[in-house]
């Protein structure tokens, strides 16, 4: 029986985080890319590691939008992330993880559930 626990990191500020960009958060060893569109006033949360050639990266990857989905590009190899679904737009197999993320009081919360 798998049970599930889940728990919202209090990752930043609103105000710490990059305009139309991304930063990289800290959850114990893994790394979550934090992503704030300040034009669509979103926030998205994905894995940091590029599934493609295992690259810390997503966080520093070109943000934008395509048929108005929001998305990243690894600045590795260019391949291409849906920021809600986690597809690979590109067309590789790959996808990211996304996590849920709120805003409360100035403060960014990422949901990170864990299955036991
Ligand atoms: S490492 Fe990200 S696209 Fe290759």
């Amino acid at each position: 029986m798998t049970e599930t626990s889940t728990t919202w990191l209090a990752a930043c500020r609103v105000e710490d985080a990059v305009e139309n960009g991304g930063v990289c958060v800290k959850n114990g060893e893994d790394q979550i890319a934090l992503f704030y569109f300040t034009r669509r006033n979103e926030w998205f949360a994905t894995q940091n590691e590029c599934p493609h050639r295992k690259q810390m990266a997503l966080s520093r990857g070109m943000t934008g939008s395509a048929t108005d989905e929001p998305k990243v590009a690894c600045p590795f190899h260019k391949k291409t992330f849906s920021l809600i679904t986690g597809e690979c737009l590109s067309g590789d197999e790959c996808a990211i993880k996304t996590y849920p993320v709120r805003i409360e009081n100035g403060t960014v919360y990422i949901c990170t559930t864990q299955n036991f």
